[in-house]
């Protein structure tokens, strides 16, 4: 795809273009080894059907751009009932009888066509930015959806064409606490930093109490500890919901876990089946598992508000600039954080060195996303930005989780963001860090 040469685009369209182009093809990249049968998977309560994905973030598109801006009617007929998120559950996500993937890939290359057009030549207004931003929000987030749609099913490591880039190793770096003397925080996002959601704004005081917070995400091996320890057996390291959910499940282990012929704890990392590496951080639990281990090992989950001042304050008090993220303003670059699919999957949790908060605390960005304590709910004078079922149908029913993980899209992450999913979801690419109690 290229756009019409010969004329000139502004730069903030410019940047627009080859990021709708990028994110494109990484969305297409990965679904384009995938069979007709690994293309509509099977029913599933917590992911949905490949291709759907595919022609649902094309639908989001026309919708928000298309029809929103231009009051063009849907670019297709039967989109509206195909691939409506808010509208169609889950369940029947199962039962549409979907297009073909040429045709999928048709409809949505359209549009995008469609978009990109609309795009040149002249300058974008800036509600036309915000929409633009908005879609490409929306896709990004949704290609993190499709790597953990694949891991789910077992199927295959997405193949990207990223050039791969493992990170330095510091085993020097000791794991352990850090102190933080908290006092008054601006807790949100402030009007100078870009696109942000709703759900993020804006700056608020809040007051945070010391704490003391561990330097990275809790590892396989320490996680691996509670479960030697029978953490899914006994039933004192859970509260009524989690025991609940841990009746209900069936689960004795974390999910993706099994013992090998010599009692080896194993996990699958898509359809692979692999040794423990003691300091990859623990992944793919849910807010309940993260609160049975923090029980069993005498410690808390972080409030969001925790989370985010270590993440961007520094120990000089007199700072009160907040860092987009942990290392400052600059935008994440490789060496920094785990991000963007370019290693392929999760790092030792000792990476990463450079991309350390100002107070020392390691891959607050990146690696795996970090469950918080705190229920999803509006800050004060919450306002519904135009894509009003975003955040709001799920204020008051989810868990915060904060920090992005090796899958996600570094336009998507920054120190405010926030995350949401139900407490029962472990497919995810879910770990946590842990706080003294
Ligand atoms: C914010 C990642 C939980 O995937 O359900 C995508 C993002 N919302 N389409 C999700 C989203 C609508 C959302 N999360
Ligand atoms: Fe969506």
């Amino acid at each position: 795809m290229e756009s019409n040469s010969g004329i000139s685009l502004t730069e903030s369209g410019k940047n627009l273009v080859n990021r709708l182009l990028d994110t494109r093809k990484r969305e297409l990249e990965l679904i384009s080894d995938l069979s007709p049968e690994q293309l509509l998977g099977s029913k599933n309560r917590v992911v949905e059907p490949p291709i759907w994905e595919l022609g649902h973030v094309g639908w989001f598109q026309d919708r928000w751009i298309l029809q929103n801006i231009d009051k063009f009617p849907p670019a297709d007929d039967q989109a509206n009932s195909l691939y409506d998120s808010f509208n169609i559950p889950n369940d029947d996500r199962w039962n549409l009888m979907f297009p073909s993937l040429g045709q999928t890939t048709e409809y949505i290359t359209d549009i995008l066509h469609r978009i990109i057009d609309r795009l040149e030549g002249r300058d974008p207004t800036e509600e036309e930015i915000y929409f633009y931003t908005l879609a490409l929000n929306h896709e990004e987030m949704h290609s993190e959806t499709m790597h953990h749609i694949r891991h789910t099913f077992g199927y295959s490591a997405p193949k990207l064409s990223v050039e791969r880039v493992p990170p330095d190793i510091d085993d020097n770096f000791e794991l352990g606490d850090i102190f933080i003397g908290g006092g008054a925080f601006q807790l949100g996002a402030n009007k100078k930093q870009g696109f942000v959601f709703d759900n993020e704004k804006w700056v608020h005081p809040i007051d945070v109490k010391p704490f003391e917070i561990s330097n990275t995400p809790v590892t396989f091996s320490q996680y691996l500890a509670f479960v030697e320890d029978d953490g899914y057996q006994n039933k004192e390291l859970w509260e009524d919901e989690g025991l609940e959910w841990l009746e209900r499940s069936g689960q004795r282990h974390p999910i993706f876990w099994q013992k090998d012929e010599n009692g080896q704890w194993q996990w699958r990392w898509f359809q692979e089946w692999l040794l423990l590496s003691p300091f990859l951080p623990m992944i793919n639990v849910n807010w309940y598992e993260a609160k049975a281990y923090c029980k069993w090992a005498d410690r808390r989950l972080p409030a969001e508000a925790e989370w985010e001042y270590a993440a961007s304050m520094s120990e000089n008090e007199l700072n009160e600039e907040k860092g987009i993220y942990p290392w400052g303003n600059s935008h994440p670059e490789s060496a920094q954080a785990n991000l963007n699919s370019l290693t392929g999957g999760i790092e030792d949790v000792r990476a990463y060195a450079t991309g350390d908060s100002r107070f020392g605390l390691r891959q607050m960005i990146g690696n795996v996303w970090e469950w918080t304590e705190d229920i999803f709910n509006p800050y004060p004078g919450y306002v519904l930005d135009p894509y009003d079922t975003y955040s709001e149908p799920s204020f008051g029913q989810q868990k915060v989780l904060r920090g992005g993980c090796w899958a996600t899209r570094p336009h998507v992450i920054r120190n405010t963001f926030r995350n949401f999913y139900t407490p029962d979801r472990n497919n995810i690419f879910s770990g946590f860090r842990t706080v003294k109690k």
